[in-house]
């Protein structure tokens, strides 16, 4: 089961699960939101209709069990800041997630995010506290509180969160303003403009390839143990070295466009401290920022593709 599965993430790891496991009944859920079906083409599955906030699991599935629940469902718009609506649909869908999967002990595997780390200067493990920074990343922290309860409580049940970062990758167009910079900056510069970056472009993420997402998604499905773990690149890099790597890829000099940054609470850094995530579920990133941008511009442009 992959809630979410019309999404950016989730699509790509349907499609990848799809392919891994040919024999599995795959089963995914999504409102449509923010998905798109046009991200599940060669899907062979079911395909649920429905809000998570207000399903009732019970009814939808009966005794049906499954293997794992990847629960990637979750309003992503991180503008979005009507509380009550990001913390009712965010938590209440994971709780009745829970609720179903309880007594079955299923294994889940939920979508935690790096923005429950808020401002950071160096590399984020995850026992470092959360400092949630907008009602996204405070609906994220209540889902993680609530998964160390549950773990604390039933220890024979299995409940993995992962704190993806900057993820970035095919099938993410759908998400408009909340695409990726890679996203944005390489259309901009598709389309003959100079990319727009906040100055002075030296701001640091982790941009995470969605290939490299997925596989530690699906590594958590061998996890011995419950925990939080992050999924990130590992390495913190500038808009500055994206606008570079992007002008390799696409065969273009353009020179960034520096805009006065409006925001006052902007994170400034991000990078996953993976030794935790490494020895756990034996992660390895595949895809440093130039060969997962090359990889993704090959896709989103094949005419480019050498
Ligand atoms: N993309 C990133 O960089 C990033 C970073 C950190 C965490 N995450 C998390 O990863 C997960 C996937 O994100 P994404 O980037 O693929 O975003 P996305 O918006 O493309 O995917 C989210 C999907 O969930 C669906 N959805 C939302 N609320 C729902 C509900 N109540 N019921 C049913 N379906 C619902 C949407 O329609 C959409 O298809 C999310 O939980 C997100 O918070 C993403």
């Amino acid at each position: 089961m992959v809630t979410g599965g019309a999404g950016f993430i989730g699509s790509n790891l349907v499609l990848a699960l799809q392919e891994k496991f040919p024999k599995a009944r795959l089963t995914v859920i999504d409102d449509f939101r923010s998905g798109d079906f046009k991200n599940l083409v060669g899907y062979r599955g079911d395909f649920v209709a429905q809000n998570l906030a207000t399903l009732d699991w019970q009814d939808q599935f009966g005794e049906e069990k499954f293997d794992a629940i990847f629960h990637l469902a979750s309003i992503t718009d991180t503008t979005l800041h009507d509380q009550f609506i990001q913390v009712h649909d965010n938590v209440e869908s994971f709780r009745r997630l829970l609720n179903f999967a309880r007594p079955t002990r299923t294994r889940i595997i939920y979508a935690s995010s790096a923005s429950t780390y808020g401002p950071a200067s160096e590399a984020s493990a995850e026992s470092n506290g959360a400092a949630p920074a907008n009602i996204y990343a405070f609906s994220k922290t209540i889902m993680d509180n609530i998964a160390i309860r549950e773990t604390k409580e039933s220890p024979d049940w299995t409940i993995i969160g992962l704190r993806y970062f900057n993820v970035y990758g095919p099938r993410e167009a759908h998400k408009g303003v909340p695409a990726s910079m890679v996203y944005h900056l390489a259309q901009q510069m598709k389309a003959g403009q100079r990319p727009r970056i906040f100055k002075q472009g030296e701001q640091k993420r982790d941009f995470v390839y969605v290939k490299d997402v997925v596989e530690g998604s699906i590594l958590a499905l061998e996890a011995r143990e419950s925990g939080i773990y992050n999924l990130g690149c590992g390495q913190a890099r500038s808009f500055n070295e994206l606008v570079d790597i992007l002008n390799k890829c696409l065969g273009t000099k353009f020179v960034a466009d520096y805009i006065d940054n409006p925001h006052a609470h902007y994170q400034n850094f991000t990078e996953a401290d993976l030794d935790k995530v490494r020895s756990a579920l034996g992660y390895q990133p595949q895809f440093p920022l130039e060969t997962g941008v090359k990889d993704y511009m090959n896709w989103l442009y094949p005419e480019n593709a050498k």
